[in-house]
């Protein structure tokens, strides 16, 4: 298909948050936000009224819209894609959905090799509403990024496993500690859905990706390695044949961060319990991400701006650094405390 080969536009050659993810010199600190796009924004909740979120994440215009809303709002260096990491399994057919204030909860959780074999695999005909919504996005966003993102599969397995949002994982790590056949069938299974949805996020224009492992903190670096790392760095292999940088987070991975980035990160993400200080040596050669408490928001605006700057310092010492908070944006969140920060993060003299 002639139409689908894409010439990138000149300005992202530029973009601070490209340079910065490729180790780069950027013109000024790059920032976005984790979940810059959902439940703070008055306008966000605007357009979704009536609708569920899952629902939402199937109409590439709500998603072209939503995704932009930050973008307008703040001016951040990159917009990251509106979606959630267990829509291409809802896409693949999977008996899901999102509850407010819940979190994904799966019909009937994964526990056999049976329950794993009925998953479908994930190919283009199950998200047109992706394709369409990227393109979209790529038209309107010019010059600033976009950021295609999925859930790794830990993060993911743990949905389905534990059929909802869960503290301890346990029925998961049994699963990885007891049947270790059907978990690395698991994992396969969710590995080839996240390559497959980020290839057709690449492939339709983002230029970026980021691995949402945000639960694989509940692992020992041993069961990380032997378990769950093989299956996250297939999921960043076949993003790197694509040649978008790629971004590794997850949340509680200060023992995990060298590993995060052995497994084929360009970036880590760092949650906000980790110093970048404590951080950057373990990275490697790599960029890094993060990492502003998202509580810091609510504190007064030059407490706020004053750890700020103090990342930044600790940044410098990094391959590149891209500001975010340490994790996604709390819904309470002020947008005039996000517009603040972003504004002082563009300000500050890198001398
Ligand atoms: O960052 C963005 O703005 C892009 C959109 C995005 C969403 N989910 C939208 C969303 C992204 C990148 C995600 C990823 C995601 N989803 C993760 C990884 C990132 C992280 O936060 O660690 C995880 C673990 C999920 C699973 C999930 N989906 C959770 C825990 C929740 C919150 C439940 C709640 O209401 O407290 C969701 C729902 C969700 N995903 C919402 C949004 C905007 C809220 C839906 C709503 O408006 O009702």
């Amino acid at each position: 298909m002639t139409d689908a080969v894409r010439t990138p536009h000149p300005g992202l050659a530029e973009s601070p948050f490209l340079a910065a993810a490729r180790g780069e010199v950027p013109s000024h600190t790059p920032v976005w936000f984790m979940r810059q796009a959902g439940r703070s924004l008055p306008e966000y909740l605007k357009v979704r009224e009536g609708i569920g979120m899952l629902e939402s994440c199937m109409d590439a215009d709500l998603v072209t819209e939503i995704t932009l809303q930050p973008v307008r709002r703040y001016g951040v260096d990159a917009a990251i894609f509106f979606s959630d990491i267990v829509l291409p399994l809802k896409a693949v057919g999977v008996d899901l959905d999102i509850k407010p204030g819940v979190g994904p909860v799966v019909a009937s959780p994964v526990r056999t090799m049976a329950d794993v074999e009925a998953i479908p695999d994930l190919t283009d005909e199950h998200v047109p509403y992706i394709s369409q919504a990227v393109r979209q996005l790529v038209a309107e966003l010019g010059a600033t990024p976009l950021i295609g993102f999925a859930g790794a599969p830990f993060t993911v397995a743990s949905y389905l496993v534990e059929g909802g949002p869960s503290k301890e994982h346990a029925r998961t790590k049994a699963m990885m500690f007891g049947a270790p056949d059907v978990w690395d069938a698991l994992m396969r299974k969710i590995a080839g859905i996240a390559a497959a949805y980020l290839r057709i996020q690449a492939e339709a224009g983002a230029s970026a990706v980021q691995l949402f492992d945000s639960w694989a903190g509940a692992l020992t670096p041993a069961d990380y390695r032997a378990s769950v790392m093989p299956h996250s760095e297939r999921v960043l292999a076949e993003a790197g044949e694509l040649g978008v940088p790629r971004i590794h987070f997850g949340v509680g991975t200060s023992n995990l961060l060298g590993l995060m980035g052995e497994a084929g990160a360009d970036v880590v993400g760092v949650d906000w319990r980790t110093p970048l200080e404590h951080a950057i040596p373990l990275v490697g050669d790599r960029a890094v991400q993060g990492n502003l408490d998202p509580t810091l928001v609510f504190a007064p605006t030059e407490v706020m701006t004053a750890r700020a700057a103090e990342i930044i310092e600790a940044g410098r010492r990094a391959k590149g650094h891209i500001f975010n908070l340490g994790h996604g944006v709390i819904p309470s969140t002020d947008p005039g405390q996000l517009m603040a920060l972003t504004e002082f993060v563009h300000g500050y003299q890198l001398r």
